[in-house]
């Protein structure tokens, strides 16, 4: 009796098990697509099984309800609804491989859609793909001396949706941060912006790569490098070389341009001369020359 039972169960968990893997495996589709906020995105939804399809609608699950999109059949073509108009374009249509456009997304498109493949007589088969809107702003890099002179003081800044998380790094190994110091402030408009101030120490007698990256999910992230300043007394070698090496070019050059000034100018003095001769002589020349 109990045996029974069980063996009831197991065959029931053993179809529902078989019947839900069928159902998700009949259409594949994007679980989530990541956009940012002014870019276009793409859902696509393909029935893995040949299928008599009449149609395939679209639709936008917000706070459990379900407005539609747009809908594509062979009798009415692509429809899009009134109010996705400027929003939906269709990019394939096709009764078992369908995909749509989201141009320009903002925050208000965030949220599930729904493929559903409108078939006879099993009914829909559906997917749900979702799409997370992020915005991310380039990071901005501040590097100051402190009261110190072996140490600089670092700081990054990044704007984003949600909160970006901000990662200082330096090309030098012998140089390091520390006294890591991350304020988060919320902006009007859902964004964060996010500070992180670190201090490099080191030996920062040289000018370095200070790089800061601004990351938000698994979006592609945006950094930025810049090269601190050289400290005082190295640079000032340096620049001296600089201006001892620019100086020595100058005079190199200069002496180049009056010697070909001086030459130009004799070359032109017996031109003219040599012209001068040989127009006295012209006729003769021609003469030379026909024969
Ligand atoms: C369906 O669409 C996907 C992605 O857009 C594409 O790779 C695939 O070749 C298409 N299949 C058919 C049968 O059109
Ligand atoms: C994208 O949407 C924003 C906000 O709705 C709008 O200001 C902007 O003009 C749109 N850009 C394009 C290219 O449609
Ligand atoms: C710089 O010096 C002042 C006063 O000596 C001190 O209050 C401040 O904390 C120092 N700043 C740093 C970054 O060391
Ligand atoms: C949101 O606010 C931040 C900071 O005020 C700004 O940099 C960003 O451009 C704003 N984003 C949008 C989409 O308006
Ligand atoms: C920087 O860190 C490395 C590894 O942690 C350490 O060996 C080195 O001494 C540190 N340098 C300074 C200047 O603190």
């Amino acid at each position: 009796m109990s045996c029974f039972g069980v063996l009831l169960y197991v065959v029931a968990v053993f179809i529902s098990g078989a019947f839900e893997k069928a159902l998700t495996a009949v259409i594949q589709t994007q679980q989530t697509v990541l956009a940012a906020v002014g870019e276009d995105a793409e859902f696509s939804c393909q029935l893995l099984e040949t299928k008599d399809v009449l149609q395939v609608t679209w639709q936008k699950i917000s706070h459990d309800v379900e407005t539609n999109v747009a809908t594509y059949s062979k009798y009415f073509g692509e429809r899009v609804n009134d109010g996705f108009t400027n929003k939906v374009e269709f990019k394939h249509t096709g009764l078992q491989n369908c995909s749509i456009v989201i141009k320009n997304v903002t925050e208000q498109d965030e949220g599930c859609y729904r493929c559903l493949f409108n078939t006879y007589p099993e009914g829909s088969f559906i997917g749900t793909p979702c799409l997370q809107v992020y915005e991310l702003h380039e990071p901005v890099v501040d590097v100051r001396e402190s009261n110190s002179t072996e140490e600089w003081v670092v700081s990054c800044s990044a704007t984003g949706r949600p909160a970006p998380t901000v990662t200082l790094s330096v090309s030098q190994q012998d140089l390091n941060f520390s006294q890591y110091n991350t304020v988060s402030v919320s902006n009007t408009n859902a964004t964060f912006t996010v500070t992180t101030t670190a201090v490099l120490s080191g030996s920062c007698k040289h000018s370095t790569q200070v790089g800061c990256a601004a990351r938000v999910l698994s979006a592609p992230h945006r950094e930025v490098t810049v090269t601190t300043p050289d400290d005082d007394d190295d640079g000032l070698d340096e620049k001296s070389n600089h201006i001892n090496f620019g100086s020595r070019t100058l005079v190199i050059l200069s002496s180049a341009v009056l010697l070909f000034a001086c030459v130009a100018a004799l070359i032109s003095v017996w031109l003219r001369k040599k012209s001068q001769s040989s127009q006295s002589h012209r006729p003769v020349e021609m003469n030379d020359m026909a024969t």
